[in-house]
């Protein structure tokens, strides 16, 4: 998979953005080093066009901040995907004297990757159909965020184009949020995390293992008592399917009580069965049908 980054903060993701920084460590840096991911980092400043290289100006309307300018990103787009797609039809910069080209049709098997807080959740699903792309390349917003045209443009093009946000709070960029992005994607890659079964029992595992929709419950490892705290006996019986009721139960349970809005998803499709739902009335957790529905 080929990963494009287009920042004013290149040094962000490594030192003169050879990518020593977060994206050359643990399971990213081996992915990366074997060849599985290639990252490209790039300063967006490259294709300002003025000596100062200024790649914001005020919004039109008034308000707050600066806001990105089409022009510049236009061009990064276009180098960009002209360089990782030389056969495929070069985008026309707008900007340049050539008459501009109709809408063509899709050139490019790109997705364009968004970060802003203004766009949908980001979730364990999106990091899986990330993971099966071939290339995705990551647009870095600062100030106020990127003139709206580029992305209409880009989708105009036949682009594949996703605004994603990682939360409902504010960062000052997207360059925090593209590291969580490319995280979540590779450690999906083939042969990234080692051990394949850890994918589905993780919390919102989208291998749709056992634990499925649910976060992952307490784990342990020696010693069995630790300051006087004892180790579930259950983990130490031997027996295979207690554990993994156990495992299941602790699960319904935190899931219950830190993200209720989980359950009700699981309720609402056929994610729970009878024991689930004993193991949750038990705790305290409403799971009727009716009360359930909203
Ligand atoms: Cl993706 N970008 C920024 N700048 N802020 C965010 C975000 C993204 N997701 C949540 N807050």
């Amino acid at each position: 998979m080929r990963i494009d980054v287009v920042t004013i903060f290149p040094e962000y993701f490594g030192p003169a953005s050879g990518v020593g920084g977060p994206l050359g460590v643990s399971l990213i840096g081996k992915a990366a080093a074997r060849g599985d991911v290639n990252f490209h980092i790039h300063d967006l400043r490259q294709w300002a066009t003025d000596v100062h290289h200024t790649v914001d100006d005020t919004p039109f309307g008034g308000g707050p901040g600066m806001v990105m300018k089409a022009d510049v990103w236009g061009t990064a787009l276009s180098v960009i995907l002209s360089e990782a797609e030389p056969s495929a039809q070069p985008l026309s910069h707008p900007e340049s004297s050539t008459p501009p080209t109709p809408a063509a049709p899709s050139t490019t098997e790109a997705r364009l990757v968004v970060p802003t807080p203004s766009g949908l959740p980001f979730t364990q699903g999106m990091a899986a159909s990330y993971a099966a792309e071939g290339h995705l390349i990551f647009a870095c917003g600062r100030y106020e965020g990127i003139d709206a045209r580029v992305v209409d443009d880009a989708r105009a093009r036949g682009m594949a184009v996703d605004e994603v946000s990682i939360g409902d709070y504010v960062l000052a960029g997207g360059e925090a949020a593209v590291v969580v992005i490319v995280e979540a994607v590779c450690r999906l890659l083939p042969g990234v995390l080692g051990n394949e079964r850890s994918v589905s029992d993780d919390s919102f595992g989208g291998g749709g293992g056992a634990m499925h929709g649910l976060l992952e419950g307490p784990v342990y490892t020696r010693p069995r008592a630790w300051r006087g705290h004892e180790v579930p006996p259950v983990l130490l019986s031997g027996d295979h399917a207690a554990v993994a009721r156990w495992q299941r139960d602790e699960a319904l349970r935190r899931t219950a009580e830190r993200r209720p809005d989980l359950i009700r998803r699981l309720a609402s499709g056929d994610g729970l069965d009878a024991r689930d739902r004993t193991v949750l009335i038990e705790a305290g957790f409403p799971v009727d049908g009716e009360s359930m529905a909203h």
